[in-house]
């Protein structure tokens, strides 16, 4: 008998990056991820962080997982280790997914050889995935450098986050400088998605002007920027909502901030399909009975 076909997905492999800390890079992994489910499409987030910050979002209790930990040192296949709605008490928004992170990712060099290049800890895992969720996002954190750098060398993508203060900008020309150094050994594919302004206080002069500097500085052809136009309002939802672990989806589905992350996300896919002419139409054809939802 013929096996039944199921039709693969595209997947975006995105890092999201600046090596500060502090910059919304989790918030935005978070809320990205859930703008996109709740249009339809799969996202699954990985926790490459060691404050686990994603799994804390989404109140699942860290080191309670298997997770990026045990990828990264070739104990477990990612695909065995991805949680869902509903498993245990986890409650995660529709079409989103999650490898956990743990405070141990900080030892994870203790736990490879010697010899383990840690350029290739996530490229297999990876592939592992592909063709199964649209989206695959990698948050990452400043703490361990060995999954940051396993990160840059995997993914296709990097989407920088950044906020209105001066120590975050100089994060983003670090990033920009780790994306080139990427790129030349070993993962030339690698490019910069574009860049998140998040935490933005339209009143204060200085947001204003750490808007235009970042909206100059990522200036490509001269007319268009890498940095989205979609701007992150600074906002009080934010921490509410992380406090007892949620997004604003479910907390606050009409604020300003939450249709924000809905035009961001419209952004992001279509920044995607103009640069890799895959795109919400095409995706959209693999779709599952689940009803994911064409918006081209
Ligand atoms: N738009 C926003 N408005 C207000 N606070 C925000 C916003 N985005 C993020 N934050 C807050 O900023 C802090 C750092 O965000 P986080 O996403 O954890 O940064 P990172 O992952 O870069 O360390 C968190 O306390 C979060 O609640
Ligand atoms: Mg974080």
């Amino acid at each position: 008998m013929e096996e039944e076909r199921i039709p693969e997905r595209h997947t975006f492999f995105i890092g999201v990056g600046n090596q500060k800390g502090g910059v919304a890079k989790t918030t935005n992994t978070v809320h990205i991820a859930t703008a996109l489910g709740e249009m339809g499409y799969h996202c699954l987030i990985l926790d490459c962080d060691s404050n686990a910050g994603a799994t804390r979002h989404f109140n699942i209790p860290v080191d309670s997982f298997a997770g990026i930990f045990e990828i990264l040192i070739g104990d477990e296949e990612p695909n065995d280790l991805v949680l869902q709605n509903g498993d245990g008490d986890i409650e995660l928004p529709p079409n989103v997914f999650i490898i956990p992170g743990r405070r141990k990712l900080e030892k994870v060099d203790d736990a490879l050889g010697k010899f383990q290049s840690k350029h290739e800890l996530l490229r297999a895992p990876l592939e592992k995935l592909r063709g199964k969720y649209d989206y695959v996002f990698v948050d990452t954190g400043p703490q361990a450098p060995t999954p940051v750098i396993a990160t840059y060398m995997a993914v296709d993508w990097f989407l920088l986050s950044v906020r209105p203060e001066s120590f975050a900008i100089q994060g983003l020309k670090d990033a920009l400088t780790d994306i080139a150094d990427a790129q030349e050994h070993g993962n030339p594919t690698l490019q910069l998605l574009g860049v998140v302004m998040s935490g933005v206080d339209r009143r204060t002069t200085l947001s204003k002007r750490l808007t235009e500097y970042v909206e100059k500085l990522f200036l490509v052809d001269g007319s268009a920027s890498a940095k989205f136009a979609t701007i992150i309002s600074h906002s009080t939802v934010i921490p509410r909502a992380q406090e007892v672990g949620k997004t604003v989806f479910q907390t606050e589905p009409d604020h300003r901030v939450t249709q924000q992350y809905r035009e961001l996300a419209l952004e992001i896919q279509t920044r995607l399909k103009l640069l890799t002419g895959v795109g919400p139409e095409t995706v959209a054809t693999s779709a599952d009975s689940e009803g994911k939802v064409a918006n081209g």
